[in-house]
């Protein structure tokens, strides 16, 4: 692994590029794109079907290794069968029949859209960390108005589901906001936890996007690179500029932050108009995101879809990511990383590696990126500078596979 060159590297990211480019410079790229787009609408229906077949929470519970070590097929290949499985089988019968379910409304929440619960969602979870595989609910049809929290897990129990079918929104004053936060909704030190349902996130990002007007991009990005050896970015919130007329905070959150987690899972809910980022891995180890969604406007600045940062074993498959910036973007220090069946658009396409400022490791390994759709897309797959190559001796910069990207117009 140590032994590959920078040159050979470079070699190889060329032929990666051209091929790449060839692939859907070829006259048929739309008509493998049609194709494909149909392929993928069986399967979506499909693993709907099955879904519904096992019913209950923890349908999608056990399996999940399986998922994440399915070998790519051939290159150029037109896939005939979806690469993964939906996480099933296995565990479901093992799995209990009910869970004690903690429902937000009962530690009162109200879900009237304009009182504050984060207190009664703090009191559920409390609740929830102290029972393995207890189930959060947020119900259908409420309204949740609920500030920055961490749902914090160093001592909860395993296997936790979030099951969100209710729709939670951020508050829009800036005294919620202190100085500045980096994330609105974080999850971390957890083993086990889904977040699942058919609930949706909305940061309101409008009050956040009109003062961002003078923020250089490049200087925020380099905001979200931490180095490998630190658990969290040096870098002080900046205070306002003066409190002057209650402006939101220069730093803006990140809508679902995921830290130092184990098989984590998000599927089925929508996360829409973050302020920043709008779902974030840092520190995960097993990852799972499918039929997942992004729905922010193109020109909503900094707002990428999905970032991922010194993590593992991550697998996105089957989802649908509109945003105004990286649909995805992969950061340092990830590894075994899959993905595939994204639509992606408007945004700005895939990115991989970082800008390797401030003694950032932007090292990356193992990423395969296949079956993409790009609609209204500033960028394909962008690859960044990397840093100094000494500082990637652990990272081989082995496989990139890039495969089958559609671009219709
Ligand atoms: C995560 O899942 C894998 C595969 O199911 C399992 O081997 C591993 O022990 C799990 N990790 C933790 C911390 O539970
Ligand atoms: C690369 O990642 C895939 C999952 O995306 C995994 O199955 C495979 O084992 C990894 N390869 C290596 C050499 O680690
Ligand atoms: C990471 O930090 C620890 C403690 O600060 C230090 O001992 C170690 O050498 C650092 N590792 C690297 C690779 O910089």
């Amino acid at each position: 692994m140590g032994g590959f060159s920078f040159k050979n590297f470079t070699f190889f990211l060329i032929v990666v590029v051209l091929v790449w480019w060839s692939n859907f410079e070829t006259s048929n790229a739309r008509r493998v794109g049609k194709h494909w787009r149909h392929r993928r609408s069986d399967f979506t229906s499909l693993s709907k079907k099955k879904g519904k077949n096992h019913g209950g929470n923890h349908h999608h519970r056990g399996g999940k290794s399986k998922q994440k070590t399915h070998p790519p097929s051939p290159p150029l290949s037109p896939p005939q069968t979806p690469p993964t499985e939906p996480p099933k089988k296995g565990g479901d019968i093992a799995a209990p029949a009910s869970s004690i379910v903690f429902n937000v409304l009962d530690f009162g929440a109200k879900g009237d859209g304009c009182t504050d619960d984060t207190k009664a969602f703090q009191a559920a979870w409390a609740a929830a960390c102290k029972v393995e595989a207890s189930t959060v609910n947020v119900p259908a049809e409420y309204v949740f108005l609920v500030g920055p929290i961490s749902f914090s897990g160093p001592f909860c129990q395993h296997d936790i589901v979030f099951q969100l079918d209710g729709k939670i929104i951020a508050p829009t004053s800036s005294k919620e906001w202190g100085s500045g936060l980096l994330q609105w909704l974080e999850f971390t030190k957890l083993v086990g936890l889904t977040i699942q349902g058919s609930g949706i996130i909305d940061g309101n990002g409008a009050v956040w996007w009109q003062d961002s007007t003078y923020d250089d991009p490049i200087d925020d990005e380099s905001k979200l690179i931490v180095p490998l050896n630190s658990t969290s970015p040096q870098n002080h919130p900046i205070p306002l500029r003066g409190n002057l007329g209650g402006k939101m905070p220069r730093i803006k959150p990140t809508a679902l932050r995921f830290y130092g987690s184990f098989n984590v899972t998000v599927t089925g809910i929508t996360i829409q108009n973050s302020p920043q980022c709008h779902l974030k891995f840092d520190n995960c180890i097993g990852v799972l995101v499918y039929n997942f969604k992004v729905s922010s406007p193109g020109d909503s600045p900094n707002t990428d879809g999905i970032h991922l940062q010194n993590s593992k074993d991550v697998l996105v498959r089957s989802s649908s990511l509109a945003c105004g910036d990286d649909c995805i973007s992969i950061q340092t220090g990830c590894t075994n990383v899959y993905i595939h069946n994204i639509d992606c658009g408007p945004g700005h396409g895939i990115s991989i590696g970082g800008l390797g400022k401030d003694n950032t490791k932007a090292c990356v390994s193992n990423i395969t990126i296949r079956d993409i759709i790009m609609h209204n897309t500033m960028n394909g797959v962008r690859i960044k500078t990397w840093a100094d190559q000494d500082q990637c001796k652990e990272y081989s910069f082995q496989t990139f596979k890039f495969l089958k990207f559609n671009y219709p117009s």
